[in-house]
């Protein structure tokens, strides 16, 4: 234990490219309590991504695919345990609980602190902890932020490489006294003296996601899989941002970022927000139609935006992000060919099917699935054996700039000016393909009522209808209540707000049948929205807001879809509406005590239109 104990002290000396000694003691301090074998600090090096990934070949937690099918890339399957964000297990220890707000788990920070420590004391033991800096947003962009993880997870530290900016740059940039939100990492599976590892260590027994707003810290123990583990995505830039967006006047959103060109050579920029698992990695790199001749669709993000108010009066928008962390199952060249173009060659799948030739499948990846395969528990399967053959939330890794469809822009430190808000839901029934607010407030309402089939990527019931107001239920790191007062008053902070649209492509008929076929379809709607923001297109007003009638949206190349289906669309049942907005009451009288008026008085008027 001794030799350990100095190697540990001798190894967390750090190298000379990190001079922040703010960071190195917090990095020393960590050490000591989680007290690793030994201490690596990450420089971002494609070799140390290699020699990591033959580490995880050779420890069983990789497997590496067919050099030819699939180049430099791996499949991992994790516990059956840990598949998923946990939303019971994720805490928000605001020092006051009124801030954390009736729809996040709160804990007293000082009583977590405890738990905190027996969690940590000795959690990475027998194991290596390592130091990643990471950049969320371009390096210098006046936008971005500096987080430094640590985590005993080497999957973790290669997921960052390729989901951030990463290593020694960042820490280089970081300097000798910048700031940086630290966030600390254990699958909370410490190995005794000649204990074997397992493929996939985690804590089946406890699973804690932990921020503290105030001091800006995230806490992460027991998990090893996704937002639970890769702290810069749902922690940092969503729970974390979020608050400091508040406090500085911009917006941390979960929401996908597109450019649309017309065939005038007019770019436009959308930001939509849809919950986990209902369409924004599609919609963001989606391809039009071959009758949108001359229209063309670009990524600058799939998942998270961070957007604040520009010089010129309009919002500029960055992708936090460098990579994508996409569900796989549906994912299909019909559907998204340009995600299939990004999985050739550099990917780490998770959860995923594999083929006895050494590649990968997910459910509908292709129209005829393979006579054999392996599935993401590592059991044979075949067509028809009763369970799927990929997890439902299976994942791949892979870095942004190998999509094809990405805007020149999308790493531009100033970001990119939205031109409108979009928020999604899957809804089955009640919800219209696409409506537009008359005004900010209305469009905030649209947002803050948002509700969608809940869906595999967090754990718990799949297809159950719940409030995610602007896709953020799961993280908005203070309370709901006073998020929607930051929305309003956004809206007065540029001269010119984004107009704001609800989309739902999930509507079914009497046989269960999607009646939106969607996916590139989707365009139809997207050049719509655009050509609203420029004052172009018709739309009818109703109780909902403003609709596209069947002549306002384009149909060549989909004249089979046809008035009555397109109504089916656009109706606005009564008694489906009585239920929604008893929803919408359930939801604000759980936020009453901080719900803005603005967003009651809206209630009440909508309940008039209708009733009209
Ligand atoms: P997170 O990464 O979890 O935040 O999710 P996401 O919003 O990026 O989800 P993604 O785009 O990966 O959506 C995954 C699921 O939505 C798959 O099952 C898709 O088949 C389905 N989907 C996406 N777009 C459409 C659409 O236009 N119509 C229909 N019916 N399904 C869609
Ligand atoms: C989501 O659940 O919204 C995701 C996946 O984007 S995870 O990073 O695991 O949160
Ligand atoms: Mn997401």
């Amino acid at each position: 234990m001794t030799q350990a104990a100095s190697a540990t002290t001798e190894c967390s000396d750090a190298p000379a490219w990190v001079r922040h000694e703010g960071l190195k003691r917090w990095v020393a301090e960590i050490a000591r309590r989680v007290k690793p074998e030994r201490v690596v600090w990450c420089d971002g090096s494609q070799h140390e991504y290699d020699r990591l990934c033959a580490e995880l070949v050779a420890g069983g937690t990789f497997i590496r695919l067919n050099e030819h099918l699939r180049p430099n890339s791996y499949l991992a399957r994790s516990h059956p345990s840990d598949v998923a964000r946990m939303e019971d297990r994720t805490f928000i220890c605001s020092a006051k609980e009124d801030d954390a707000g009736p729809t996040n788990n709160w804990v007293d920070p000082r009583t977590m602190r405890q738990t905190l420590e027996r969690l940590f004391d000795g959690c990475m033991r027998g194991r290596t902890m390592y130091v990643v800096p990471f950049s969320m947003g371009p390096i210098g962009s006046h936008i971005a932020q500096i987080g430094v993880e640590i985590s005993d997870s080497a999957y973790v530290v290669v997921n960052m490489r390729i989901m951030t900016r990463m290593g020694r740059v960042v820490a280089e940039w970081l300097g000798d006294n910048g700031d940086f939100v630290p966030c600390v990492h254990s699958v909370g599976a410490p190995l005794a003296p000649a204990q074997e590892d397992v493929a996939w260590p985690c804590n089946e027994a406890e699973k804690w996601i932990v921020h503290f707003p105030e001091s800006r810290e995230i806490w992460s123990y027991g998990s090893g899989y996704g937002g639970n583990a890769l702290l810069g995505k749902k922690c940092l830039a969503l729970r974390i941002a979020s608050v400091m967006a508040r406090d500085e006047g911009w917006l941390a959103e979960h929401m996908l970022i597109l450019g649309v060109e017309s065939p005038q050579g007019e770019k436009s920029y959308v930001s939509a927000a849809f919950p986990s698992a209902c369409g924004k990695t599609n919609f963001s790199m989606m391809v039009p139609p071959a009758s949108f001749n001359g229209w063309k669709v670009t990524t600058i993000g799939e998942d998270i935006a961070w957007i604040k108010p520009g010089h010129d009066g309009r919002f500029y928008a960055i992708n936090p992000e460098a990579g994508f962390f996409g569900v796989a199952p549906g994912t299909s060249e019909a559907t998204n060919p340009n995600a299939m173009q990004s999985l050739r060659a550099n990917v780490i799948f998770t959860n995923v099917a594999l083929t006895p030739a050494g590649d990968v499948w997910w459910e509908d990846m292709t129209r005829e699935p393979p006579v054999r395969l392996i599935d993401w528990q590592g059991k044979e399967w075949t067509p028809g054996c009763g369970r799927p053959a990929a997890h439902p939330n299976a994942r791949f890794t892979v870095s942004a700039s190998q999509c094809p469809s990405m805007d020149p822009k999308w790493e531009d430190p100033g970001g990119v000016p939205i031109s409108a808000f979009v928020f999604g839901g899957r809804r089955s029934s009640t919800i219209p393909l696409v409506v537009e607010a008359p005004s900010w407030e209305d469009g905030v309402y649209m947002g803050a009522t948002l509700g969608s089939e809940t869906t595999a990527a967090i754990t718990g019931k799949v297809g159950v209808v719940r409030r995610d107001p602007m896709a953020m239920i799961a993280f908005c790191g203070y309370h709901m209540g006073d998020y929607f007062a930051h929305w309003l008053r956004m809206g007065k902070a540029v001269r010119h707000p984004p107009r704001i649209f609800r989309v739902n492509w999930f509507r079914r008929d009497a046989s269960g049948k999607f009646v939106w076929p969607g996916f590139s379809e989707n365009m139809r709607v997207l050049a719509w929205i655009v050509e609203r923001c420029h004052g172009r297109a018709q739309a009818a007003p109703n109780a909902l807001g403003l609709m596209p009638r069947y002549e306002d949206l384009g149909w060549a190349g989909l004249e089979m879809f046809g008035r009555e289906r397109f109504a089916e669309l656009a109706q606005v049942d009564q008694l489906a509406w009585q239920h929604e907005l008893g929803a919408h009451d359930e939801l604000f009288a759980k936020l009453a005590a901080k719900l803005p008026r603005e967003l009651a008085a809206r209630r009440a008027q909508l309940h008039q239109k209708l009733a009209a």
